[in-house]
């Protein structure tokens, strides 16, 4: 199985300081950059674009950034983020008129591609491209907001897609997003997943200038 990586979700950063923000949780241990675009159209909230993932590059990021998008229509936004410093690039399947198209796109403008599902959407978005995601994220929340509760069917389906890809072989990351917390993440981990989304798990645990105030998630893996 993959190293695990832990992806702080920058939704429950202190924006007005994003990038101390961010430079505290890596110092601290994390692994990638969780990035969560919301257009008040797929999902209701409005969040942040291309021109902030830039703005945390020329800042000096240079940890992956796995950006997750919750907007739809998805294909013409994907270009701008690659060219902003995206790693990873993710959209929901409800938001893609072409699920495969959107995936050859991601890949053709050179990031990592991978589809997310809501606690609700079925797995068979992924029977014909299995081949074609570097990622899979599951949502452990319906998408929209930082600090809701874990669903626990979430770990079913984790046990699900864990088997899904050690049957194929291939290299795909197994991301879970909403509800992580210092105390489930033990059985997250066991259910399969090796990439875990935390924010409100993780931001405004202390002083924003201290980096062991992350510690307590972090620390765990
Ligand atoms: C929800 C977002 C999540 C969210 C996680 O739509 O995709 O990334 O920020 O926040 P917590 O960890 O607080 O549930
Ligand atoms: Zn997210």
């Amino acid at each position: 199985m993959a190293v695990d990586l832990i992806a702080p979700s920058i939704l429950s950063a202190d924006f007005a300081k994003l990038g101390q923000e961010v430079d505290n949780v890596l110092a601290a241990g994390a692994d990638i950059v969780h990035f969560d675009v919301m257009d008040n159209h797929y999902v209701p909230n409005l969040t942040i674009g291309p021109l902030v993932c830039e703005a945390l590059r020329k800042h000096g990021v240079t940890a992956p950034i796995d950006v997750h998008l919750m907007v739809k229509p998805v294909d013409r936004i994907i270009p701008d983020f690659a060219k902003a410093g995206a790693t990873y690039i993710t959209f929901h399947p409800e938001a893609s008129e072409h699920i495969d198209r959107t995936l050859q796109l991601i890949r053709g403008e050179g990031c990592k591609s991978g589809l997310v599902f809501n606690p609700a959407t079925p797995l068979s978005h992924l029977d014909y491209v299995l081949d074609k995601v570097d990622m899979i994220l599951l949502m452990s929340v319906n998408p929209g907001f930082g600090g809701q509760s874990f669903i626990p069917g979430a770990l079913d389906k984790l046990r699900a897609v864990r088997k899904m890809i050690d049957d194929s072989g291939l290299d795909i990351r197994l991301e879970i997003d909403g509800g992580v917390k210092v105390d489930n993440i033990a059985e997250i981990k066991a259910a399969g997943a090796d990439t875990f989304v935390s924010g409100s798990g993780i931001f405004g645990k202390g002083k924003d200038s201290d980096p062991h105030c992350y510690d307590s998630i972090i620390g765990q893996m």
